[in-house]
């Protein structure tokens, strides 16, 4: 059995399977008859529906929790209701806070867990957009040689992305405000996956070249009581048209939403052209099938 809390929890070949189970045209009933647990402890749009639908889609039954219903170590411990959903569930998925509360899942668990966003990792995000990337360049194969640039907060969607695009053999290049950027473990981590890998403080710099710019939101779920401090830190930050242009002319803008235009994104890159953010939310919906078909195949 396996589980899946970050994307380099898997090899570069298992990645690649997953994202051809995702894009393939037929799939198994990997899920016919038995349920799905999916515990939420933040709000969600694309993870919570992308996943029922998978999981439908598999033949299975989505259970969706909602925060006050199950009290993560408030009403019960994690372990006791871990315990309590593998008697009923052919797989967990969780959107918790602290990523550890993942980690204490998989200690009692005889069933996959699955990490729907921590606040160290979102590796269904990274396999959705991996597919996207991939869609638009070529296949898997047409990653290697290409570079992703992300601009803003270096939170749990950019780890995700820098570690599953390191993997597929694409550059990394990351531009946060001081203070913003990757811890030491993170980047040895990222560099481990065999990327060529930069941190720099200059949007400008990170998108040279680039066929993809990504962002996501300055303040994350969980940093609320930080969002004014932050909006003052991350000026300049903003992907904009003239950022855009400063990229790959082929370049295109991705965001995993929710966006907040005018702070991480201006309006017009995240209505023009070149941005791709609406087929890589539907992308999280085919991300997640094949995740889950490949780990209904490694029980
Ligand atoms: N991208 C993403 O995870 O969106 P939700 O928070 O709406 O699930
Ligand atoms: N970094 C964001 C991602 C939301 C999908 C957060 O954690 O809130």
């Amino acid at each position: 059995m396996r589980h899946l809390l970050e994307v380099d929890d898997l090899s570069t070949t298992e990645l690649g399977d997953i994202l051809d189970l995702g894009g393939a045209a037929t799939v198994p009933r990997s899920l016919d008859g038995l349920g799905m647990a999916l515990l939420f402890e933040k709000p969600s749009a694309r993870t919570r529906n992308s996943m029922e639908m998978a999981v439908v889609q598999l033949g299975g039954h989505p259970l969706t929790i909602r925060p006050d219903e199950v009290g993560l170590d408030t009403r019960e411990t994690v372990e006791d209701v871990t315990r309590t959903l593998c008697c009923y569930h052919a797989a967990i998925g969780a959107r918790v806070f602290e990523h550890s509360k993942l980690e204490r899942m998989t200690a009692v668990s005889s069933v996959p867990i699955v990490n729907m966003l921590s606040d160290e990792a979102h590796p269904l995000q990274a396999l959705a957009d991996l597919l996207t990337i991939a869609n638009e360049f070529g296949g898997v194969a047409g990653l290697a040689g290409r570079t992703v640039a992300y601009i803003g907060d270096a939170n749990n969607v950019a780890r995700s992305l820098s570690l599953g695009a390191g993997m597929l053999g694409m550059s990394v290049r990351v531009a946060t405000p001081v203070g913003f950027g990757f811890s030491e473990a993170d980047v040895a981590r990222i560099i481990a996956t065999g990327t060529d890998f930069v941190a720099t403080n200059d949007p400008f710099e990170a998108v040279a070249g680039a066929s993809v710019v990504y962002t996501d939101v300055w303040t994350s779920m969980g940093q609320e009581d930080e969002s004014a401090k932050r909006r003052e830190l991350f000026a300049g930050f903003t992907v904009t048209d003239e950022l855009m242009d400063a990229a790959a002319p082929d370049a295109i803008f991705m965001h995993c939403l929710p966006a907040h235009r005018g702070e991480e994104v201006s309006d017009s890159v995240l209505e023009g052209s070149r941005s791709r953010v609406w087929p890589q939310a539907e992308n999280r919906m085919h991300a997640a099938r094949g995740a889950l078909v490949w780990l209904m195949e490694q029980r």
